[in-house]
Parts: structure tokens; C-alpha cells; sequence
């Protein structure tokens, strides 16, 4: 079991607030995530301030692209990306599109998705999953439960690298042990916090406590 990577989502409305927070962080981070608020607010310009200042790490777009997966991969990859996200219902044509665009693609789990649709992922050569509790969802009063873990540790045994994210705080880890979670997507949990880099080194002590 590997060590999960942390990746920090930068779901800030305006691109200057987003700079300030990965100057912050951006050094204990694995993967920097330009998050889907951001991209829609600021377009590919944040991942271009984003590969400027990190020309080394990995950067995500998080697009939850549906359609056009060729050209919003092209642009996301032309503006810095390393990898970025397709959500699940996208058919498997423009997953493929996007997939020869960008060095990684991530399918975004929302919805009802099916363990038959991620075995048509994994054949089209997608190997990444984000397993998400949405936002909404977790405004709504859903929380992390054994359905959720269970999906989770299916999507590992069939290959897939799966990461997980919705509202993590550092003691939300803990649920995960024994999982091989391939990356934990946090993002309020860590830039809203008074002290954010001591949140992500906190974030980073307690995947090497539980994983190390
Ligand atoms: C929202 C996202 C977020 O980037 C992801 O959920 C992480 O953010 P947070 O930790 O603030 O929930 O994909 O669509």
C-alpha cells in the first residue's frame, strides 16, 4: 500500500485569493488542484499562474469536463495541466478524446454511477477515480458512511487509483485506514483555516501516521 498523496483543491471564486492560498501550501502539496469554481470563475489563466509558479508539481484541472473532452484537454495541457477531471455520465468517446490530451484524466464520481460503467473506464484506459461527496450533499447532512468506504475499496480491488475528497478534515483520514486511498483532495479543510501551511504539514503527518 502506497502512501497517498495530498492533493489541495483551490476552490477560490477569484484567481488572486487562489495564489495567495497556494503560496501558502503549495510547497507541502503533491498534486495542485485548480478546482472547478475557479476554472469557471478565472478559465485557463489559473492554471497558467498556477504552472508559473510551480513549474515541478503536478497540477489538475478540475473541469468535470461532459463533452468537447479533446478540446478542453487541449487547453487545459496548452495552460499547464498535468492531469484533469471528466465527470462519470461523459461517454466514453470524450473520455478517450481528453485522455490522449493530457498525461492523466480523473473520472469524477457523482450520482449513479455504475461498477459496470467504471469496467468500460478502465478497458477506454482510464486508471483514475475521484470518489466525491458532493458539497451539496454534505450541506445537505450526508456523511461518510460504510456504503461509501465499501465502494471505495471495490473500485481498488478492480485497479483503479482512487481518490477521495468532500469536506475532509484531518480526522476524517482516519475512516480510510487500510484503503489505498491514491490521493486525499482537501480543500476548505485546509485553505480556510487560520493557519493553512500547518494544516497541510497536520494533513501530511497524519496520511504518514495511518499509511506510513
Ligand atoms: C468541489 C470539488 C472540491 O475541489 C473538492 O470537494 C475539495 O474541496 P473541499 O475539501 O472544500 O470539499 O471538487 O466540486
Amino acid at each position: 500500500m502506497g502512501l497517498p498523496k495530498l492533493q489541495i483543491a483551490l476552490d477560490n471564486d477569484v484567481l488572486s485569493e487562489a495564489l495567495y492560498s497556494i503560496t501558502q501550501v503549495g510547497d507541502e502539496v503533491d498534486v495542485i488542484e485548480a478546482g472547478t469554481i475557479l476554472c469557471l470563475a478565472e478559465g485557463m489563466e489559473a492554471v497558467r499562474c498556477l504552472r508559473a509558479l510551480y513549474p515541478d508539481k503536478i497540477i489538475l484541472a478540475d473541469t468535470k469536463c461532459a463533452d468537447a473532452g479533446g478540446t478542453v484537454a487541449k487547453n487545459c495541457a496548452l495552460a499547464g495541466a498535468n492531469w484533469m477531471t471528466v465527470i462519470c455520465c461523459a461517454t466514453i468517446p470524450t473520455m478517450k478524446a481528453a485522455l490522449k490530451e493530457v498525461q492523466d484524466l480523473q473520472v469524477e464520481l457523482y450520482g449513479d454511477w455504475t461498477f459496470a460503467e467504471a469496467e468500460t473506464w478502465m478497458e477506454a484506459g482510464l486508471v483514475q477515480v475521484v470518489y466525491h461527496q458532493s458539497r451539496d450533499a454534505l450541506f445537505a447532512g450526508e456523511t461518510w458512511s460504510e456504503v461509501d468506504l465499501n465502494k471505495i475499496r471495490q473500485l481498488v480491488a478492480m485497479g483503479f487509483k482512487v481518490s477521495v475528497t468532500g469536506g475532509l478534515e484531518m480526522e476524517t483520514l482516519r475512516l480510510f485506514a487500510g484503503i489505498d486511498v491514491y490521493a486525499f483532495i482537501a480543500g476548505r479543510g485546509i485553505r480556510d483555516v487560520a493557519n493553512p501551511r500547518q494544516a497541510a504539514r497536520e494533513f501530511k503527518a497524519e496520511i504518514k501516521r495511518i499509511w506510513g
